[in-house]
């Protein structure tokens, strides 16, 4: 398994699909990340391509390298060129019913990805996955699982994914349709490769050893005879946190073997936690994680008092020296939800680093004040769009079903 190799230790950080730590204040170093995967790096020309096929301007977060890493997306633009099919793959893990915003992230792209490419898409609720690592016999039952992916389905949906060409399904309920698909996975790989790629240990339950052939059955087009039929050619796109990948990488290894293709992969990077950007953001602790269902003021009081500040200390300081816009969550933040280039420019010159050049040193309270006047209104309006999923909608998006595309 050449292109498989599990992520330790090594080189001071850790990014498993369970594990994300970086070895400094400044976060993950993706560079290493892309060698140490064999990944390819989303180039200038990659996304010029991709602008000159679709005649739409790139994603703010393509442009400014938050999807930076990618496998075979060259190939998924030949595709497109050719007017030839392929279909979009994401997924999420149902821990919880409070959403935060990193959560979001995959989605509001997969989204843009489907209204550009206008390709069909299927959304994988992973249960099943949240059971056997963080399930129990008292209140982390199977059932709960269950229903926290359907009502994490009424945020994805809320993104606004198209009601003909995507389908949501929870593993529990859909497994069977997938299973001969699973089974030829599951016999294409070792336990001492799941072990290899996973850092699965003899004390994980079995369940866990064999779950990576679940999240892979959906790259492969079998696992959905009411969409395909038994059409082998469509190609699987799949965006993601970097921290799947080697769920993917065990996936495009048995392709092959199978008589299958490779699914092509755009990676993202970690959205930052926001007291600082060492790990991913965490569902877990309330009081410093931003939900997409927190209040206007809820917003503002925790941007104030948790958001990490790369700003100096002292006013003096901070008028010669600027802040650290590398840990700056305000400025980190703002680079994956403000669109205008302008004014992430603005907190670049006035906030960032170097003395004082025009008019006034712009302080930490000020960048604040710009993030938390931008999260109001796409909170809010995701809010609006979440209350307007009903049941009946929910129901449709999960049923399996004929797709409407046209390539
Ligand atoms: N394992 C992922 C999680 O815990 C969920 C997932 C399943 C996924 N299939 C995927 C994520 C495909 C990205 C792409 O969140």
């Amino acid at each position: 398994m050449a292109e498989v190799d599990l992520a330790t230790k090594q080189d001071g950080q850790v990014v498993t699909p369970w594990e994300v730590e970086a070895d400094g204040e400044e976060g993950i170093d993706y560079d290493k990340l892309i060698d140490r995967f064999g990944s390819q790096r989303i180039s200038p020309e990659l996304i010029e391509r991709m602008e000159r096929l679709t005649g739409v301007k790139a994603h703010p977060w393509l442009r400014r390298g938050i999807f930076f890493s990618h496998r075979d997306f060259e190939q998924i633009l030949d595709l497109y060129e050719q007017k030839k099919p392929f279909y979009l793959y994401t997924g999420r893990g149902p821990s919880s019913d409070a959403l935060h915003m990193g959560h979001l992230i995959p989605f509001m792209f997969t989204k843009w990805l489907q209204d550009t490419f206008d390709v069909p898409l299927v959304i994988q609720m992973t249960d099943d996955e949240k059971y056997l690592w963080k399930g129990d016999h008292e209140t982390n039952t199977i059932e709960k699982f269950y229903e926290l992916g359907k009502e994490n389905a009424k945020d994805i949906i809320a993104c606004g994914f198209d009601i003909n060409k995507t389908f949501i399904f929870s593993n529990l309920e859909y497994i069977g349709h997938m299973y001969p698909t699973i089974v030829r996975i599951e016999k294409a790989v070792t336990y001492s490769q799941a072990k290899g790629i996973f850092g699965f240990t003899d004390s994980d339950n079995i369940g866990k050893h064999s779950f990576p052939a679940i999240q892979a059955a959906p790259s492969f087009p079998v696992a959905f005879p009411h969409i395909f039929g038994n059409d082998t050619e469509p190609l699987c796109l799949i965006p993601c946190a970097i921290d799947q990948d080697p769920y993917f990488r065990m996936t495009r290894d048995v392709a092959p073997r199978l008589g299958w293709k490779k699914p092509a992969l755009l990676h993202s990077k970690f959205f930052p936690a926001l007291t600082g950007s060492k790990t991913k953001m965490s569902a877990s602790d309330a009081s410093t994680t931003i939900y997409v269902s927190d209040t206007p003021d809820m917003i503002k009081t925790k941007v104030n008092k948790y958001a990490f500040s790369g700003g100096q200390v002292s006013l003096e300081d901070q008028k010669n020296t600027g802040a650290n816009l590398e840990v700056d969550v305000a400025y980190q933040w703002m680079r994956f939800f403000c669109d205008d280039d302008s004014v992430l420019q603005k907190i670049e010159q006035e906030y960032g680093p170097g003395p004082v050049r025009a008019g006034n040193k712009m302080l930490t309270g000020e960048a604040k004040q710009l993030l938390i006047s931008t999260l109001q209104p796409i909170i809010s309006r995701h809010q609006q769009a979440r209350a307007a999923v009903s049941n009946e909608m929910v129901e449709t998006f999960m049923t399996p079903r004929t797709l409407k595309f046209t390539r």
